[in-house]
């Protein structure tokens, strides 16, 4: 698909067929993630995908309820800072981890409908519950969970989004 009409078709799926996801496409979303680019390639997350029943079942009871729907989970926890992006990060007072996190996200769900599968960036979830549902440390930090799965219409809605003239300022 060209890239602005991949861009135009994703959405935010909450309405799942409750259908599992195949392996492959989780494998070629997770690709996609973890190419994404970080700063200093610091790529700081690691990717855990959860297909299993009962691991999903309990990690939907701190998410919202369309999530229990989805075929798989994809939970981005954030590892440990090198020291120099710490000190980048104090410096220039940005969190860097939380855009490379972000931007990771953002190409698994761009692959995931490339695939044809539908996809929820989940960032409202209890977190110590889906930490305890996919045993993490408790130092682990979950900063994003995709929700994938196979959507119940292929239809795609009106995007809602601020016009070109109030996001876009040209210097020319
Ligand atoms: C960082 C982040 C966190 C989000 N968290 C949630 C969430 O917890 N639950 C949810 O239903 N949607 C969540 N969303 C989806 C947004 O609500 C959605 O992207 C936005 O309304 C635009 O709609 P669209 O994705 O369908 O284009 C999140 C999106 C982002 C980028």
């Amino acid at each position: 698909m060209d890239f602005l009409a991949l861009v135009k078709r994703r959405e935010s799926c909450r309405a799942f067929t409750g259908e599992t996801v195949d392996a492959a496409s989780l494998e070629t979303i997770v690709e996609a993630m973890r190419l994404a680019p970080s700063a200093t390639n610091q790529q700081p997350w690691r990717f855990v995908v959860v297909t299993d029943v009962s691991t999903r079942e309990t990690m939907c009871k701190g998410m919202q309820r369309f999530t229990s729907d989805a075929g798989a989970f994809i939970v981005i926890v954030e590892t440990g800072k090198r020291l120099t992006v710490k000190g980048m990060e104090k410096v220039k007072r940005q969190a860097w981890t939380h855009h490379d996190i972000g931007i990771a996200a953002s190409h698994g769900t761009l692959m995931a409908t490339e695939l044809g599968l539908g996809s929820c960036i989940i960032g409202w979830f209890k977190e110590r519950r889906v930490a305890e549902a996919v045993g993490m440390a408790k130092a682990d930090r979950i900063r994003l969970i995709l929700a994938i799965g196979v959507k119940k219409t292929n239809d795609v809605r009106v995007k809602t989004r601020k016009t070109m003239d109030e996001v876009v300022r040209w210097i020319r």
